[in-house]
């Protein structure tokens, strides 16, 4: 199978997260006898820098004509700190996922025993968690109309929802939900937005189609205390935009790190895999940030492909290396290792190159993975 893959390496630790990915994804082209060709776009603050430009038209038309994206991080704190910046970098990923269309960004949040002292969790909370957000991408308040007073003392922002935009990701969830424990809740401030109204409405007209499914509706601010509380009774959560965001930052600490999760962004073009952290610029260039939410990413994008013997594979590979310790250094501040080592390690187990006995003293050393 030959696949044309976008790489947006994007900002702060994007770059060298996303390298491990593709170090991963031709590990797993040559022992699958596959074919990726990676096309490189520049979009956030780098393009701005370079380009003057957030989304070059060119990154677009490069986006549309491939079979997936892989994007690494958005984001500088020179424009965080700078509320009248006219161009953000942010900018950039909000037009590409609104040009594409990527309505559903989907997060799933699993566990790993071995790291379950780092979760915030008890571990009489955190076995058997296993959920996914479905978030709906394009639309609400990120997207409705936005308006500044001349003085500057005064905004506003539209949070608006059309019938069509909740169906097409909700039917989205509740097929999802068929295909794991078949239990979908919505997360909605019904309660008070008129917004969330339409979202219980529209929901509640698309479950006969989905009998076998069962069907909850939970306020937000209760969602994001039952996260902590009691994370297993989730299976699917469906959710408008900026809900979403903010309650898969709190459910991906579950884990024990944000470093871990990634997310897919599917919709009427080309799709978009991505690690949900964001672009962590303390630690850019240095190479210790986590690449396994890129990782685990490209997983999802193989997945995408219909190769799910080899995002299997990649998966197998990312639990090898936590369950043995090789881990970067918001897992283990003491014992870490580097993000490229990680990345090299997880393309040797994919090419079957670990032997059983590996040598932990010499990945330290970085003198080579194996022996
Ligand atoms: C995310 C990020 C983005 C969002 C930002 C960078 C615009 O936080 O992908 O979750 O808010 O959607
Ligand atoms: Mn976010």
């Amino acid at each position: 199978m030959k696949k044309n893959i976008a790489v947006i390496l994007g900002d702060g630790i994007g770059p060298e997260v996303t390298q491990q990915s593709i170090i991963v994804l031709n590990a797993i082209a040559e022992q699958f006898k596959q074919e990726f060709i990676y096309t490189y776009c520049l979009m956030g603050a780098d393009a701005i820098d370079k380009t003057g430009n957030p989304l070059p038209d060119e990154t677009l038309d490069v986006c549309l004509k491939s079979d997936a994206i892989l994007f690494g991080a958005i984001g500088h704190p020179k424009y965080d700190n700078d509320p009248t910046a006219k161009v953000r970098p942010e900018q950039g990923l909000l037009k590409l996922r609104k040009s594409l269309q990527l309505f559903a960004n989907i997060r799933p949040v699993s566990t790993y025993p071995s790291l379950s002292h780092l979760s915030p969790l008890k571990e009489k909370q955190l076995e058997g968690v296993d959920f996914v957000v479905y978030r709906e991408l394009t639309g609400g308040i990120y997207f409705g109309e936005k308006k500044v007073n001349e003085a500057y003392t005064e905004a506003s922002d539209l949070c608006i929802y059309t019938k069509s935009e909740i169906e097409r990701i909700a039917h989205l969830a509740f097929k999802a939900a068929q295909q794991r424990k078949k239990k979908l809740t919505l997360v909605d401030k019904a309660n008070v937005l008129e917004t969330s109204r339409l979202w219980r409405k529209v929901v509640q007209e698309i479950v006969p189609q989905y009998a076998d499914v069962q069907v909850d509706y939970m306020f937000v601010d209760n969602a994001a205390m039952q996260i902590i509380v009691n994370p297993k009774q989730f299976d699917v959560i469906l959710t408008e935009n900026m809900f979403g965001d903010i309650i898969s930052d709190e459910a991906s600490v579950i884990s024990g790190s944000l470093g871990l999760l990634p997310s897919a962004s599917v919709g009427a073009a080309t799709a978009l895999f991505e690690p949900i952290h964001g672009s962590y610029p303390q630690a850019a260039g240095k190479d210790i940030a986590n690449p396994i939410g890129s990782i685990l990413s490209a997983a999802m994008l193989l997945e995408h492909f219909g190769l799910s013997d080899e995002a299997a594979v990649v998966r197998e590979a990312v639990s090898w290396t936590l369950s043995n310790g090789f881990v970067t250094r918001d897992i283990d501040p003491v014992n870490s290792y580097f993000t490229s080592t990680i990345g090299e390690l997880i393309s040797d187990h994919v090419s079957g190159r670990i032997p059983s006995a590996v040598n932990h003293s010499n990945i330290e050393l970085r003198k080579s993975t194996i022996i």
